[in-house]
């Protein structure tokens, strides 16, 4: 007999539970269980009927239609732009500009519908008109997906937004807009029509800190491409992230200013975050390599004697967990009293960068600001750091050397790369541990 079972999800981490908890055992989430249901049961066997197969030598490996937007910084980050008949997921914390990059996408490819289940179509015009001159998008204020389904179907845009996937509700699925399971089963629903009548959809999803709402991390296996928008809402850069691309390379990253004129693509990136830096005992400047970009990046740091018994560490822009462990190795291998220490590091610009890369810059900047000393002013730090307190060389070393020399940095500290480099402009100081690179601070 086939029957539905409750079970129980994280909207975070998609872990699975038979009873409801308040913090979930996976990722530590608060309040992020929702209920769901699975059918389960015997179901009777059907057998299959047996399938043509292809060649895959005979399949025409002609380039995928993609649509266009001219955009560098959103059709490099997708491989050449959109597929049509994909699924793109455009997720990021509310306020950061999904809407606002949406409509822009929206808007240069032609015949688009914007779907929104958050604005009305004042607001939506109103942006509209601020971003762009031209340009013509259908709009739809909508949350039925049974609607929004039939709508598209009848009118064949080759693109869709849907403006947010928290928002819209199917009468098919139990459970309220935003819950697991209707998320879930929009966005398999949204998935058909797609492939079906080839219409590309953009499905914008919030992700909260907290997790609170069924987030498109649930999603992630369901939908073609997977990008992230990220950055600070209160500075004016951003990352467009790929995360997962079914049709192209992942990990490749768009650079973008937030105008009073909408997200515009940043063209040479590697200077922009290191615009209003200020040499000083704990800032340090690294190379950081995200899919074919590099650019370089502040990072800063503040140790002070803990006052409260127990030292504080926390790093914004850099992972907490790498953190500590350069700590633990800086204790260990230069016999620092670290333990005594409060520890903060801040990678300027709002950014979230997390390439090991950064290892031997976060380090440098714990040291200069410990001894209170400062590395030459044209100095760059960029190296891996393993637990023994060894020095790795680091993906894309040539490049970081290159970006780091055309923008008048003349001393570069890095691992030992066991082979001669003599260039004329810029000092290779290659370093076998971190103690050689104290000797160089003043
Ligand atoms: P929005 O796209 O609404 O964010 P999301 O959809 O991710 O929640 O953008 C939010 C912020 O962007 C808003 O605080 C104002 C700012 N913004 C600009 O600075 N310039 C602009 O041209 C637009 C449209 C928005
Ligand atoms: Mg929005």
């Amino acid at each position: 007999m086939i029957k539905n079972k409750k079970i129980f999800i994280c909207a975070k981490c998609d872990a699975q539970y038979p009873k409801w908890t308040g913090r979930c055992l996976e990722c530590g989430g608060w309040g992020t269980i929702q209920e769901d249901v699975v059918i389960e049961g015997e179901k009777k066997s059907t057998l299959g009927r047996a399938a043509e197969m292809t060649d895959l030598s005979q399949v025409d490996s002609q380039d995928l239609a993609r649509i266009q937007t001219g955009l560098a910084e959103w059709d490099g980050v997708l491989g050449g732009g959109i597929v049509r008949g994909s699924l793109v997921l455009l997720g990021g914390d509310p306020g950061i500009g999904k809407s606002t990059l949406a409509l822009q996408i929206a808007v240069l490819a032609k015949k688009t519908v914007y779907v929104s289940g958050e604005e009305s179509e004042q607001q939506v015009a109103q942006r509209s008109r601020r971003l762009t001159e031209k340009g013509n998008i259908s709009f739809l204020a909508a949350t039925n997906v049974e609607d929004i389904i039939a709508t598209l179907r009848k009118n064949k845009p080759t693109l869709a937004v849907i403006d947010s996937i928290q928002t819209m509700y199917s009468h098919d699925i139990a459970g309220e807009a935003g819950s697991v399971s209707q998320v879930r089963g929009v966005t398999v629903k949204l998935l058909e029509i797609a492939k079906r009548d080839g219409i590309a959809i953009i499905l914008i999803g919030h992700v909260t800190k907290e997790g609170a709402v069924a987030g498109p991390k649930t999603l992630e296996h369901l939908v073609d491409a997977v990008l992230y928008l990220e950055g600070d809402k209160y500075q004016q850069y951003r990352l467009l992230r790929s995360v997962k691309n079914r049709f192209g390379a992942t990990g490749e990253v768009g650079v973008w200013e937030m105008t009073s004129g909408g997200l515009r693509g940043v063209k040479n990136p590697a200077a922009v975050f290191i615009e209003h830096r200020q040499p000083q005992s704990g800032s340090i400047i690294t190379a950081v390599a995200e899919g074919s970009r590099i650019f370089l990046v502040e990072v800063q740091a503040l140790v002070n004697k803990t006052s409260y018994g127990y030292p504080r560490r926390l790093a914004v822009g850099f992972s907490n967990q790498r953190l500590e462990i350069i700590l633990a190795v800086l204790t260990k291998k230069l016999k620092l009293p670290l333990g005594n220490y409060d520890v903060y590091i801040n990678v300027a610009g709002g950014m979230n960068l997390r390439e090991p890369a950064m290892d031997l810059a976060v380090a440098t900047a714990i040291l200069s600001a410990f001894y209170d000393k400062i590395l030459a002013k044209e100095s760059l730090v960029f190296g891996e750091i393993g637990l023994g307190g060894e020095l790795r060389p680091v993906v894309n070393t040539k490049e970081r050397i290159k970006e780091a020399m055309k923008l008048g940095f003349t001393q570069i500290h890095l691992p030992a790369l066991n082979i001669k480099v003599s260039l004329d402009k810029v000092k290779l100081k290659q370093h076998a541990d971190l103690s050689s690179l104290v000797k160089e601070m003043k």
